[in-house]
């Protein structure tokens, strides 16, 4: 399956130098202006993708540095951010940089968010002033200029699951501030559609990895990755037989696409790959594909863990025509094989190779 081409729009992407964001940005630069409206509090501008080797790009134009706060030469150095990418440098709870990011934009990817669950567990009312009040923000301002928006839901809706595979059916009892949040937003997001007649759709994503998910609240493969390739204990909570659907960033990218111009709006999908995998044998599948010799130890259990968790895939299947591409196999081999390359050549390098594998699809 291939995702439907979004040309020549105006597209704003939340959280648009972050580990999803960027992802999306780099697959939606070659044919589109773009707008990236990130506080770069864990994104990064390197993320961004660099300027094709050919000076001139087609298609598309580039926004006119009146219209925005700042431009992509302005903030960053102009060779390594494409000409269809403005970056503004600020928060989604500024109505301004909210305002003048969103001013004429067809489409709006949501993606800003702050993700650590145990941040969020520490200090709710700040994690739900972006991840809640900021987003309101993002969804009124969408509706000011009749924009389609696509939301970052998350599993953490479902909390400990009363069923497998989850569907979106099944109930919804979050166990964290942020699952909260991501709640009241996703349901925010659906009856926007109703209320207001926007095209809104909510993605709920299940455990996402991939090249550029770094940092201390990274997921388990990162973590896994990196001790890993140090030759350090692989850290398994508990005895490893919890499960996870973990699915590889360039899907929900195309799950994101798929969801830019599908009519079955005003919804939630679950994206997932429909297949679980034991935290056990992830560790010795990540360790296999590093070849490296670590021991794999067990902690404590993570206190208020979920045992389980693994999407139901047929509603996105059949409303989104939405469907994984990548096994956590190869999706684990290719990002070895990444890792590898970033540290052998430069990080532009590794971004152009990736940006060129957007561009082909
Ligand atoms: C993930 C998301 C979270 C979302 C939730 C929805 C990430 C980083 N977090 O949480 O935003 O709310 O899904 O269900 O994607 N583990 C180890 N050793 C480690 C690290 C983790 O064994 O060193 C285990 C954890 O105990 C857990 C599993 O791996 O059982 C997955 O952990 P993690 O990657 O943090 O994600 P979730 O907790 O599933």
């Amino acid at each position: 399956m291939t995702s439907p081409a979004i040309r020549d729009s105006t597209v704003l992407v939340t959280g648009g130098a972050g580990f999803i964001g960027s992802h999306l940005v780099g697959a939606l630069a070659p044919h589109n202006e773009v707008r990236v409206l990130d506080n770069f509090s864990t994104g990064s501008r390197e993320y961004l993708p660099p300027a094709p080797a050919s000076a001139s790009v087609s298609g598309s134009t580039s926004a006119s540095a009146s219209e925005s706060p700042a431009t992509s030469s302005e903030t960053a150095d102009s060779t390594t951010v494409h000409d269809n990418v403005t970056v503004i440098d600020g928060d989604i709870g500024d109505p301004m940089a909210l305002q003048r990011a969103a001013r004429g934009v067809d489409l709006i990817f949501h993606q800003a968010a702050l993700v650590s669950v145990s941040r969020s567990v520490d200090a709710p009312r700040r994690s739900n002033e972006t991840n809640l009040d900021a987003s309101l923000l993002v969804l009124e301002q969408a509706r000011q200029e009749d924009a389609r928006v696509v939301v970052a839901s998350s599993a953490a809706v479902y909390g400990h699951p009363d069923e497998l595979p989850i569907s979106e059916t099944a109930s919804t009892d979050p166990n964290s501030p942020y699952g909260i949040q991501k709640l009241a937003l996703d349901q925010y997001t659906r009856r926007y559609a109703e209320l207001y007649d926007l095209p809104t759709v909510s993605l709920r994503y299940f455990n996402a990895y991939g090249p550029r998910q770094q940092g201390p609240y990274s997921g388990v493969i990162s973590t896994f990755l990196d001790q890993a390739r140090a030759d350090n204990p692989i850290t398994i909570d508990g005895n490893g037989e919890q499960t996870r659907d973990f699915i590889h960033v360039s899907d929900i990218v195309r799950a994101n696409l798929q969801a830019a111009t599908t009519d079955a709006v005003g919804t939630a999908y679950n994206i997932g790959t429909g297949e679980r995998t034991s935290i056990r044998d992830l560790a010795e599948l990540v360790r296999d594909a590093v070849g490296s010799t670590a021991p794999i130890v067990h902690r404590e259990p993570r206190p208020g863990d979920i045992r389980h968790s693994g999407a139901d895939i047929s509603k996105a299947r059949r409303e989104l025509e939405f469907e994984a591409q990548v096994s956590l196999e190869s999706g684990i081999r290719s990002l070895v094989q990444e890792t590898d390359r970033s540290t052998t050549s430069s990080q532009q390098a590794a971004m152009a190779a990736q940006h060129e594998q957007y561009s082909q699809e």
